[in-house]
């Protein structure tokens, strides 16, 4: 890879938002949001926030704890907020915040946040090293400081499971 390409980007290139209006088929028998809908919409918009700043394919290595704190019924639009939150060599933590709008109402409410770990790689798979990531406001510098807390007990985690198998 190219210098130019691993050249550190800001946290705001690689800020994305998508919406999704929910429609009948993303719900369960009684109107509400489907959770594994909102998480295929929460891994969509964490690959948009990686890809802009990694200019790379990536695959999701990992997706932490994610609660549902709201309900969603047919008829409110998602919006889903993501950006790079840290680096590391070939990995990258991904930050989405999910809000449910409900136009009639004119209401904007938290529905789940989420951190993901996406891994970059090439056209045939191999890992790619990500450019750094460069935290610019007081609340981006407090993501980069907490994604590096969240990566140790991540390793702590895996290494317990490692262990666990032997
Ligand atoms: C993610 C994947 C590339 C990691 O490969 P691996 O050989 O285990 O990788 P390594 O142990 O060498 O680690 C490579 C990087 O991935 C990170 N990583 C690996 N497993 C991870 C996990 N469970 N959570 C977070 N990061 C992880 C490592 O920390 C490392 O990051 P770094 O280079 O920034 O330090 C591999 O497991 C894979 O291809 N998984 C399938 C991905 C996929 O298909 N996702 C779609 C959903 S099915």
């Amino acid at each position: 890879m190219s210098d130019e390409m691993l050249t550190p980007r800001p946290v705001r290139d690689s800020e994305s938002e998508m919406t999704e209006l929910v429609l009948p088929n993303d719900a369960n028998p009684l109107g509400a949001l489907l959770g594994g809908r909102l998480m295929h919409w929460i891994d969509l918009a964490g690959a948009l926030a990686v890809h802009r700043h990694a200019r790379s394919y990536a695959v999701t290595a990992s997706v932490d704890h994610i609660d549902f704190l709201v309900p969603v019924r047919v008829g409110d639009m998602v919006v889903l907020k993501s950006s790079v939150n840290r680096v590391f060599q070939t990995s990258a933590e991904v930050g989405v915040k999910v809000f449910v709008e409900n136009y009639l109402a004119d209401t904007v409410q938290h529905v789940a946040s989420a951190h993901l770990t996406f891994v970059a790689v090439d056209a045939k798979g191999n890992r790619l090293k990500v450019p750094a990531v460069i935290p610019e406001t007081e609340e981006q510098k407090r993501r980069y400081d907490d994604a590096g807390r969240r990566r140790e007990m991540r390793r702590t985690e895996v290494e317990r499971r490692r262990k666990a198998k032997q």
